[in-house]
């Protein structure tokens, strides 16, 4: 279950409100737009579970997942990862290998302890890239082969990988030549709106993650909005896009460490969809800002309530995070007066904090809206997943811009390979 409260006087005139939801209802009937139909791909959960429950390697001797992968490749991924796992059963560690930054490789890979972790006969590689080319993810993977002495036709790297990537890409026709395991990501649905493709559901249900509920919250939150009842949801895009100069930035305040990489995951999908040049040729954009509460109540907050008024804020709040953990109630010689605490639940104190941020936010004027979930799922996850997707389509069609390519970044890799003598 998932509530949004606003506590900005954000209404839109039913025309306009009405306009943006046939503009989506376009592109999705259309199928420009593919990400809007993937809680409905049961032939591709299908072949994620035949695949996985068939596998003697993944049911009998992984221990590890590797997924190789960057930007949309990964992020929505860790997102649900970080924020579920306290809830799995299964023991599986699943590790990203997203930077070309050598230290972090070893690091995650634990590659110099005698220990190490993943090792080859106990782990299973994903290569995850919708182009097929990305040149951090070819990097890291062509490391991989040559660390784990894997050869392309061999049946044990058969055996301990898959390809996601779109069909016809070089990766693909690599997986096609030489027999390896390939999942599609349809053409329609982008690289950041993919965590709910294999992209996200094949290293999720092999971690035990259950990916029926997650894409059953995604539909949930999709119905919602194509049965139009989620005019609040059209409006906060609204306001976010007509007040963009007053309130250039959007800060989601997270209120749990486990949204740490969901607010990363937000930022990508904000910032790369929605920095553009629109159709009349204008840069237009809007700054996403990530928080954890209440860990950045002491650091950024001072700058939301006194500093301009040029933000919005979301707060994400978690109602119960079924854990009971308590305070100790013992009472310290000299820190007497942090006694009014003692006895409470973590949860009870980190949400009374949220609350009181939330009431210091709307008393100095600052357009707040509440994201409250009951619990942390995957149900949840997926309607938040496809919450925030659908917020990103809005506030493009309100920008006028194209919402789902990302034509500026070509510019550095160009000059990329030109430093290296590349075509
Ligand atoms: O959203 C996007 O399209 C990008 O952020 C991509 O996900 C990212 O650049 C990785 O690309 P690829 O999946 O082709 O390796």
């Amino acid at each position: 279950m998932v509530s949004n409260e606003f506590y900005f006087d954000a209404r839109g005139e039913k025309e306009r409100i009405k306009r943006a939801y046939e503009a989506l209802k376009e592109e999705r009937e259309s199928k420009r737009v593919g990400y809007y139909n993937l809680p409905d791909d049961r032939e591709m959960v299908q072949k994620i579970k035949d695949f996985c429950d068939n596998s003697e390697f993944i049911q009998n001797e992984m221990q590890n997942i590797v997924v190789v992968g960057i930007g949309g490749s990964s992020l929505g991924t860790k997102a649900i990862h970080s924020m579920l796992l306290h809830r799995r059963d299964k023991r599986i560690n699943l590790f990203f290998l997203e930077n070309p930054d050598p230290v972090d490789i070893e690091k995650i890979l634990n590659r110099k302890s005698k220990t190490r972790r993943v090792k080859r006969y106990n782990t299973f590689f994903i290569m995850i890239s919708k182009s097929g080319t990305t040149i951090e993810t070819t990097s890291i993977g062509k490391f991989l082969m040559q660390e784990y002495d894997f050869k392309l036709d061999s049946w044990a790297f058969k055996d301990q990988s898959a390809i996601i990537t779109d069909e016809g890409s070089p990766l693909d026709k690599l997986a096609n030549e030489y027999g390896l395991n390939v999942f599609h990501i349809p053409h329609n649905v982008g690289g950041r709106f993919s965590v709910l493709s294999a992209v996200g559901l094949l290293p999720l249900y092999m971690a035990g993650y259950d990916i029926e509920a997650l894409l059953e919250g995604a539909r949930a939150m999709r119905d919602d909005f194509f049965e139009r009842k989620m005019d609040d949801l059209v409006v906060k895009a609204m306001f976010y896009v007509d007040n963009k100069d007053r309130y250039p930035m959007n800060v989601l305040f997270s209120y749990a460490s486990e949204f740490k990489h969901f607010n990363e995951w937000y930022v990508q999908l904000w910032a790369e969809s929605l920095g553009k040049i629109d159709k009349d040729g204008n840069r237009v954009g809007l700054t996403p800002i990530h928080l954890i509460g209440a860990i950045d109540q002491h650091s950024f907050l001072q700058l939301i309530v006194q500093g301009p008024l040029n933000k919005t804020v979301t707060v994400l709040k978690v109602k119960d995070f079924e854990n009971d953990m308590i305070i100790p109630d013992i009472s310290i010689p000299y820190l007497e007066k942090t006694n009014f605490v003692n006895a409470k639940e973590f949860q009870e104190l980190l949400n009374a904090e949220c609350d009181a941020t939330v009431q210091s936010m709307i008393d100095q004027n600052v357009p707040v809206d509440l994201l409250e979930v009951d619990r942390l799922n995957e149900y949840n996850a997926g309607y938040l997943v496809m919450y925030f997707e659908i917020l990103t389509s809005l506030a493009g069609f309100f920008l006028n811009i194209n919402t789902y390519d990302q034509p500026g970044v070509e510019f550095g890799k160009k000059i990329l390979r030109k430093r290296f003598g590349a075509e």
